[in-house]
């Protein structure tokens, strides 16, 4: 495919990657492949991919006898994501709306994505829709806030020295945290033998400025909220004492980061 990504959509998506997909997600991977059941030579959707790192670990499981297709709206992201796995077949689109035929996957993973997407419920619909008969899913969304470290400070700390929406903003992906309601959420849009398992999961950065500028420069913007700099380095001072405690002897930064995956059949 030919992906029209600017340069600072490009940079910004480089950054992700060598960044918090190591510290945060990349972990995850492995599990969603093995809870979607997927297998050599099967065919295997990654929705909101991201630079891809779950489209590469399907990848590696399904082999050369397999296939895997990648889906993003953000072209910066896919245009890192190609750059990382040729071999995948890169989209950009809408969760919502999947650009697959019905039926067309044996399985399909997302991870992370799905607190983003403006209609949860059409996006399982979707993922439903284009996989076969008995075909498994795994979707992997964050914990509650309350349930996760670092983050509770560090909102704290946004509405302290910024606005209530740049706390907003870092709250965003932690909203789909409650169980019962995950489970609703996937059971309402028609999927079979749902089933929510909680993974640990540990954060870490190299340093407790690294993550809290990455969000502050990098994520703060993408949900529309521009602190000045004066805020940014307000934030970054005090960030150093409210956050001290999960910085360990090397300075890296190590945190409980726990996440739901919720797995289920197209009946
Ligand atoms: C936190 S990232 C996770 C990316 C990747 N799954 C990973 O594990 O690194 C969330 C991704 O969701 C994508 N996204 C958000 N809303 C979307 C939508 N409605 N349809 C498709 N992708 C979407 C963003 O572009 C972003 O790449």
């Amino acid at each position: 495919m030919s992906i029209n990504a600017s340069q600072n959509e490009i940079s910004a998506a480089r950054a992700y990657e060598d960044l918090h997909v190591p510290a945060l997600f990349r972990q995850f991977a492995p599990l969603l492949v093995e809870a979607a059941h997927v297998q050599p030579g099967q065919r295997v959707l990654d929705v909101a991919c991201g630079t891809g790192v779950l489209a590469r670990e399907a990848a590696a499981m399904v082999g050369e006898n397999g296939f895997v297709a990648g889906l993003d709206a953000s072209p910066g992201m896919l245009a890192v994501a190609a750059d990382l796995a040729p071999s995948v077949e890169w989209k950009q689109g809408l969760a919502e709306s999947l650009p697959y035929e019905a039926g067309s996957f044996d399985a399909v993973l997302s991870q992370f994505g799905l607190m983003f997407f403006p209609d949860r419920a059409a996006a399982i619909r979707e993922m439903l829709r284009v996989l076969a008969p008995r075909g498994r899913f795994a979707v992997a969304v964050w914990e509650s806030l309350e349930r996760s470290q670092a983050y509770p400070e560090e909102v704290a700390l946004l509405e302290r020295l910024i606005s209530p929406e740049a706390a907003n903003a870092l709250r965003a992906p932690f909203v789909l945290g409650d169980r019962d309601a995950l489970v609703q959420l996937v059971a309402d849009a028609g999927a079979a033998s749902v089933e929510v398992t909680t993974h640990h999961g540990t954060a870490r950065f190299p340093s407790i400025r690294a993550m809290v500028e990455a969000d502050l420069r990098g994520w703060l913007p993408v949900m529309g909220v521009h602190p000045d700099e004066a805020q940014i380095e307000a934030v970054l001072q005090a960030a150093e004492d409210v956050l001290g405690r999960y910085r360990t002897a090397d300075g890296t930064v190590v945190f409980d980061a726990p996440a739901h995956i919720v797995t289920g059949q197209k009946p």
